[in-house]
C-alpha cells in the first residue's frame, strides 16, 4: 500500500494523470476515501458547475488505469460548490449545502461506494430527523468526530425568506449513524461568519479565519489570532489568543491536520469578495494546538517553481504524510489554477519542538514569510503542465479510455516533456 510513495517519480506521474482527468475548478472539495482521491463539485470556467464524479486511486499499480469516472452512473445530484463535504468511512461521502443548492434540494446528500453488491450511488432519498440548517448554507466547513460519529457544521451564509443574504453563527451536529440533527450551544460562540475553516483534533474543533459580520451591513476579515475552540465533550466554546509568528488574516483558505497537534493552513484572501482577491501572507502557516503558537516555516520549491502558488477557494486532502493541494482561484493572475501540488509534510511535524525556530520567532516578533534556516517542507511535485482539456464523449467510461489511449501513444512523450518539476 505505502510503497508507491517511496518512489517520488511515480507520485509525480500520478499527479500528472490527475491533472489530465479533472477540470480545474474553485470552491470545490476534495476528499480521500480509502486511498481514492475524490474531487467534488466546484465552479469551472468551461462547464460552470461540476457534477462529475471522478476519483483517483493513489495506490494504483503500473498498467492499471488509476482513475475512475463514474459520472454516468453517479453524477453529483445538485449544483455543488462553496459547500462542505466529509468522508466518514471507507465507503461513504456526505456533501452539505452549497451556494447552488436550492430550497427544493436537501441540505445533505450521501454517496456510497460499497465493495460488495457494487452499489455506487447517491442516496437521494436519505431521510434525516431533527433540524438541519436551511438547504442553501454556504461558505461552511465541516469537522468530523470519527469516534462519536458526529459531523459539526457552523454558521456560513444563507438566503432568508425575503431573499436577503444573511450570515449565521449557529452550530449544527449531524449524527451520521442515527441520521439526526441537533443544534448545539451558542453560548460564547464565534461571531456570524463564513469562509472560515474548522478542524477536529481530539475532541476539540478549531475555527480559524473567515469573514465575519461586523455591523448590520458590514463585514470584516476575522482576526486569525483569535481562535474559537469548540469542546465537543462539554458542548462549550472558548475563545483563545494565539502567539508566535504574525500571520495574516484570511478567508477562503484551507486547514488540515496531519498529526495530532498541528493544523496547517494554506492560502486564502485578505480581501473580501466581490473585491479582487489578494493573497494573505505567509501563504503557509502552522498552528500548534497545544501551545496555540503560529509558525511560518519556509517552503523549499521544487525545480521549475519560482514561488508558492497564491490560492484561495482551493481544496486540500491529506494522504498519509502528503498534503495534496488542488486548483482554486489563483490570486497572482485572477485565473483558475490548473495545477495540483503535493507537499511532503514529514518534516513539518517536528518544527514546533525545534528550539531554534522557537527562539527566532520570539526575537523577531514581526516576521512575515520568514526564511527559517531549515528546510522545513519539501514540495515534491509542482506541475507546470499546459492544460489538457478533456473532450468528453457522451459516455464517461469511453472518455476514460480515450484519455488512457492518449497516454499510451507517442504523443505522451511530447506532453510529458512539457512538464517541469
Ligand atoms: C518526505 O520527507 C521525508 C523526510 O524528509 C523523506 O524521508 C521522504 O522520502 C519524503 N518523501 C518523498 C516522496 O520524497
Ligand atoms: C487501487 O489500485 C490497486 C491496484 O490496482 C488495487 O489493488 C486497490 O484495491 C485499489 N484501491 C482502491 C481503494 O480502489
Ligand atoms: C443563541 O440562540 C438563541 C436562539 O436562536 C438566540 O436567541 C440567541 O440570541 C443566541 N445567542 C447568541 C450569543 O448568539
Ligand atoms: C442595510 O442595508 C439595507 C438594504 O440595503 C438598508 O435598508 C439598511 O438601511 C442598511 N442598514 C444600515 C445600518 O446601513
Ligand atoms: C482556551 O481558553 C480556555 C478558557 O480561557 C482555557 O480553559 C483553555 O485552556 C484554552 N485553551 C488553550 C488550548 O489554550
Amino acid at each position: 500500500m505505502k510503497n508507491i510513495l517511496k518512489i517520488p517519480l511515480e507520485l509525480r506521474a500520478l499527479i500528472v494523470l490527475l491533472t489530465w482527468a479533472v477540470e480545474p475548478r474553485y470552491q470545490h472539495n476534495s476528499l480521500i476515501v480509502r486511498s481514492n482521491l475524490f474531487f467534488l463539485g466546484g465552479l469551472s470556467q468551461i462547464s460552470g458547475t461540476e457534477r462529475e464524479m471522478i476519483y483517483l486511486n493513489l495506490t494504483f499499480k503500473a498498467n492499471i488505469r488509476p482513475w475512475e469516472d463514474i459520472t454516468a452512473s453517479a453524477p453529483i445530484p445538485i449544483d455543488f460548490y462553496h459547500g462542505t463535504s466529509a468522508s466518514t468511512d471507507d465507503y461513504t461521502i456526505y456533501i452539505f449545502g452549497g451556494e447552488g443548492n436550492k430550497n427544493n434540494d436537501k441540505f445533505v446528500y450521501r454517496f456510497t461506494n460499497e465493495p460488495k453488491g457494487n452499489t455506487v450511488s447517491w442516496n437521494d432519498r436519505l431521510v434525516t430527523t431533527g433540524t438541519p440548517p436551511s438547504t442553501n448554507r454556504y461558505g461552511i466547513s465541516s469537522a468530523v468526530d470519527p469516534i462519536k460519529s458526529y459531523i459539526y457544521i457552523f454558521g456560513g451564509k444563507s438566503i432568508d425568506e425575503e431573499g436577503q443574504e444573511i450570515i449565521n453563527n449557529d452550530l449544527f451536529r449531524f449524527d451520521y449513524l442515527g441520521l439526526t440533527w441537533d443544534i448545539m450551544s451558542n453560548a460564547s460562540s464565534p461571531t456570524k461568519r463564513y469562509d472560515y475553516t474548522s478542524t477536529f483534533i481530539r475532541g476539540f474543533i478549531y475555527y480559524i479565519g473567515g469573514i465575519e459580520q461586523s455591523g448590520q451591513n458590514s463585514t470584516n476579515i476575522v482576526n486569525i489570532n483569535e481562535i474559537y475552540i469548540y469542546n465537543t465533550n462539554f458542548d462549550s466554546w472558548s475563545s483563545n489568543k494565539t502567539a508566535g509568528n504574525l500571520i495574516g488574516n484570511r478567508a477562503g483558505h484551507s486547514a488540515s491536520s496531519t498529526s495530532d497537534d498541528t493544523i496547517i493552513i494554506y492560502g486564502g484572501s485578505e480581501s473580501i469578495p466581490p473585491d479582487v482577491l489578494t493573497a494573505a501572507k505567509p501563504l503557509l502557516a502552522v498552528l500548534d494546538v497545544v501551545t496555540l503558537k503560529w509558525s511560518a516555516p519556509s517552503v523549499q520549491l521544487s525545480n521549475g517553481m519560482s514561488e508558492l502558488p497564491e490560492l484561495a477557494y482551493h481544496s486540500v486532502a491529506i494522504f498519509e504524510d502528503y498534503m495534496i493541494i488542488s486548483y482554486g482561484n489563483s490570486m497572482t493572475d485572477s485565473t483558475i489554477n490548473p495545477n495540483v501540488y503535493v507537499i511532503n509534510t514529514t518534516k513539518l511535524k517536528s518544527i514546533d519542538s525545534n528550539p531554534i525556530l522557537e527562539k527566532k520567532s520570539n526575537k523577531n516578533k514581526i516576521i512575515i514569510g520568514v526564511i527559517v534556516p531549515l528546510v522545513v517542507i519539501l514540495i515534491i511535485v509542482a506541475i507546470r503542465i499546459w492544460y489538457y482539456r478533456k473532450k468528453r464523449p457522451d459516455d464517461g467510461i469511453s472518455s476514460m479510455s480515450t484519455i488512457n489511449n492518449n497516454l499510451n501513444n507517442n504523443n505522451d512523450e511530447r506532453r510529458l516533456s512539457n512538464i517541469s518539476f
